[in-house]
This record gives structure tokens, C-alpha cells and sequence, in this order.
């Protein structure tokens, strides 16, 4: 099998190419190798589909999505098509909490939320609103080496570590993070405003400016 993330949270928000994405799906068909997607961050419409792998036209025979999945509630879980899924039987993928009652519920309210309150099309413009505004403070400070994102789950490369960047916009009431020492991750809550965002933007020009 090959596993991979469409969208690489940890490893500093690597967006997969179409050609490479559609091409590894090719390699697998080729070599009848199974291909997981781990959709754990950028699934759940963080990126602007339901599933980061919409993006690219291609499917996988197996995804895992975890964190926002239970809207905060902890639940993790693997899904796959029938044809695999027939290997598997009751206790096969054992877990003691597995199959949690609450925590599926928990679960289904927040897909039906991200449905119903349209947070999809919301972290589509509301993110390439943010990643344009991040653009234009590239534009300003050429210590900003890339910005890049799907939807809301975006990451600004600096020249520098960004570890102080992150503690100065806390200490104004911004909670960010930086992720492979040097990329600003931000992946607010799909519910986030443009209004929300001008403010981030606005504390960032202000630390940015004291560099
Ligand atoms: C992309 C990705 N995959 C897997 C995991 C692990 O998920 P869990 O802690 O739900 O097992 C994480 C957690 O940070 C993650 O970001």
C-alpha cells in the first residue's frame, strides 16, 4: 500500500500536485497496491471539499479522519470500500473504545453541522480570502519566503524560525502555530469570518513590522 496526506499538516502544509496525486492512484491501479489517504487534517472541509482528495479527481481504496471529525469530541476512524472492507470482520480492528455510541453521535452532529451550515463553501472563500491577504503581507516583508494552502489549512514559510512570531501574536490575543520550525500554520475554525481573518492579518503587520 501507499499512505499519504493529500495536504501535509506537521510536515509544514506540502500541497500533493494534481499530476502527483493522480499519478501515485496510477502507480497503485498499475501494481494492485492499495492507496490510503489520511485525511485526519485536511479532511472534514478544511480545504474546501469534504475530502482534501476531491480536489483531484481521484479516489482512495482506504481514509483515515480523526480530529474534527467529532467537532471537538474524540473519535477516529477508517473508512474504506466494500471490496476491502470484506476482510474485516466484527473484532477484527479491535479497540477498546471503538465504536463509542457517544462519540458516533458526536460525529454525525458535526458532519450534519459542516453540511447544514454550508462550513465547506465557507472555509473555500473565507480561506482564499485569508491566503490572498497573507500574500499581500509577502508582498510587504521579503522575509516571507511562501504562502500556500487549500481552503483553511494554510502555511506561511519564513526565512526564520517562527517560534517567537507565534508567542508575540498570543500575547495579542492571536493563537497560531508554527510547525517544521519555520512554516506559520494557521487552521482556524471553519466557522472563522473575513472579519476574523483582517484581524489576524492586522496583528501579524504589527509583529512583522518589529522584526
Ligand atoms: C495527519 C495526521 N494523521 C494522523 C494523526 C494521528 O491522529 P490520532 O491522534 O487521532 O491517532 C495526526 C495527529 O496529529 C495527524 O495530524
Amino acid at each position: 500500500a501507499i499512505m499519504l496526506e493529500p495536504v501535509q499538516g506537521e510536515g509544514g502544509i506540502n500541497i500533493a500536485g494534481d499530476d502527483y496525486l493522480k499519478g501515485i492512484r496510477r502507480l497503485c491501479d498499475e501494481n494492485d497496491l492499495l492507496l490510503i489517504l489520511d485525511e485526519i487534517q485536511c479532511g472534514m472541509g478544511r480545504t474546501g471539499k469534504l475530502f482534501s482528495y476531491e480536489h483531484y479527481g481521484i479516489e482512495p481504496d482506504i481514509m483515515t479522519l480523526a480530529k474534527s471529525l467529532g467537532g471537538g469530541f474524540p473519535i477516529g476512524c477508517m473508512i474504506t470500500k466494500d471490496r476491502i472492507a470484506s476482510y474485516f470482520s466484527p473484532g477484527n480492528h479491535a479497540s477498546t473504545f471503538g465504536g463509542n455510541p457517544l462519540a458516533c453521535s458526536a460525529a454525525c452532529a458535526a458532519l450534519e453541522a459542516v453540511l447544514e451550515e454550508k462550513l465547506i463553501e465557507n472555509a473555500a472563500q473565507v480561506g482564499n480570502y485569508f491566503i490572498e491577504k497573507l500574500k499581500g503581507l509577502q508582498k510587504k516583508y521579503s522575509f516571507i519566503k511562501s504562502v500556500r494552502g487549500k481552503g483553511l489549512m494554510i502555511g506561511m514559510e519564513l526565512e526564520f524560525e517562527g517560534k517567537n512570531i507565534v508567542t508575540k501574536c498570543q500575547e495579542k490575543g492571536i493563537l497560531i502555530n508554527c510547525t517544521v520550525d519555520k512554516v506559520l500554520r494557521f487552521i482556524p475554525p471553519l466557522i472563522v469570518t473575513k472579519d476574523e481573518v483582517d484581524r489576524v492579518i492586522t496583528t501579524l503587520d504589527e509583529v512583522f513590522k518589529n522584526v
